[in-house]
């Protein structure tokens, strides 16, 4: 539509002219990466912003302007960019030496620390990144049953070779994927009956995260356990986002046990980790005293920077009650953005659940993929480029997630910024989801 390719332009222009050195770092990139990116999410139209500094829940950037950041390293960033016992842990393990090729005190810590929060993973593994433990999670599945089959849902996300948007993508693993609906517990019964004796896993994200902060029903992911386990196939909960979510994740708060959980991106204080473990009699498997076939490797599976960053991430800070206040504080904020959007009456909806948060342009909530609207995803880059040129950082698809030190000016400055671009545009959203 014209009216909104002018609006966007000119977002873009105001933004290209405010920032000039962002824009010449982003050309200079270009030389030695493709598009100057290594991260396909952080691309947006005309340039990325290059970030210079961090302070608690804000960033300033090469131009010298200072956002919110509602980014939150999409959920890694819980702890923000400057909590003083994650630089104590991390200092003081450097001090003690980097790479000693042995086990330390501080993976064994950490791991004691997880699988006593999460009641269905009785022992764990690091490895270096979410997307290794959903792929060692997938193998694990594979080996251990003997099948090859594994049940996933279109728009979900576990990884750069393990996504599905609108099916599949071209860097994905080879494996045997078998699709199914996201929320559509009618539809994912009749693929198990299909093909339930062939599956290995069903992998799923308990919010489904890239694909819009979509809460799965209770009903569907209790229908997944009961299904998985008439068919000898292992539940995959993919917690990487969603363990920050009250004491223990969706499981915790759904009371629904998985066979194998994967972690990542906020568990080691932001640095990078990930971790899959479960039930005893399945993580056997990886017990090398007991010749166990699975003989997982990784030189950085257990960095004592990550490890010790853990440590005081997940012991000192983010005890079960600070999560559980964390998430009463989001979900406050969360419903703000509800009431703000009420008041106004314009069709946008704050999705999601406490800290991890989307806005879609919809007056209901967004409970399957296929309710995003084209008129909603169009109007994205829009509404990124507006927070942007106020100062508030949000993900180029519309998320925001919380961080720990957020407080009520970060909030009060999210609000204003969205009620500004409401006012400005909503001519134009009317238009555009009208079309
Ligand atoms: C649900 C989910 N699974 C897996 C991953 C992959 O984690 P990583 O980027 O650490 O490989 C992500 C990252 O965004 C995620 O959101």
């Amino acid at each position: 539509m014209q009216a909104l390719k002018q609006a966007i332009d000119d977002a873009r222009s105001r933004y290209a002219s405010l920032n000039p050195q962002s824009q010449t770092a982003a050309r200079d990139a270009e030389r030695y990466m493709p598009g100057g990116n290594t991260r396909a999410v952080l691309h947006y139209d005309p340039f990325p912003l290059t970030m210079t500094a961090g302070q608690g829940a804000e960033l300033t950037d090469l131009d010298g302007h200072r956002y919110v950041d509602f980014v939150g390293e999409f959920s890694a960033g819980l702890f923000g960019h400057s909590d003083e016992n994650i630089k104590e842990a991390v200092i003081d393990a450097l001090g003690k030496g980097i790479v000693m090729g042995s086990p330390t005190a501080y993976e064994r810590e950490l791991a004691r620390l997880l699988c006593e929060r999460f009641d269905s993973i009785d022992q764990l593994r690091f490895c270096n990144s979410g997307t290794e433990a959903n792929l060692l999670a997938l193998v694990a599945a594979r080996s251990i049953t003997g099948r090859d089959k594994i049940l996933v849902f279109d728009e979900s996300y576990h990884g750069g070779v393990l996504k599905f948007p609108s099916g599949g993508n071209a860097l994905n693993v080879p494996f045997d994927f078998v699709l199914a609906d996201y929320n559509d517990a009618k539809g994912t019964a009749e693929v198990f009956e299909q093909c339930g004796t062939e599956l290995a896993a069903v992998i799923v994200e308990p919010i489904l995260g890239a694909g819009g902060n979509i809460a799965a029903d209770q009903d569907f992911l209790e229908m997944l356990r009961e299904m998985a386990t008439k068919h000898d196939a292992l539940l995959i909960f993919d917690e990487i986002k969603t363990a920050r979510l009250g004491t223990a994740g969706i499981q915790g708060m759904m009371g629904i046990e998985p066979d194998l959980t994967t972690l990542g991106k906020f568990i080691a204080g932001g640095l990078p980790t990930g971790a899959f473990g479960g039930r005893s009699e399945i993580m056997a498997q990886f017990n090398p005293k007991l010749g166990g076939t699975l003989g997982h490797a990784g030189t950085f599976n257990n960095n004592v920077l990550s490890m010790a960053a853990g440590c005081a991430a997940m012991g000192k800070i983010y005890t079960p009650q600070c999560a559980v206040d964390f998430f009463d504080r989001s979900e406050a904020f969360r419903q703000s953005l509800n009431e703000l959007f009420a008041t106004k009456a314009v069709p946008m909806h704050a999705n999601g659940m406490g800290s991890m948060i989307a806005i879609h342009f919809s007056s209901t909530p967004t409970t399957k993929p296929a309710d995003i609207s084209a008129g909603c995803r169009s109007l994205r880059p829009l509404l990124h480029m507006e927070m942007l040129l106020q100062g508030v950082l949000v993900c180029g698809r519309g998320d925001m997630f919380l961080s720990l030190p957020m407080n009520e000016t970060h909030f009060a400055k999210g609000r204003l910024a969205l009620e500004s671009f409401i006012d400005r545009h909503r001519p134009l959203i009317e238009l555009v989801l009208q079309d």
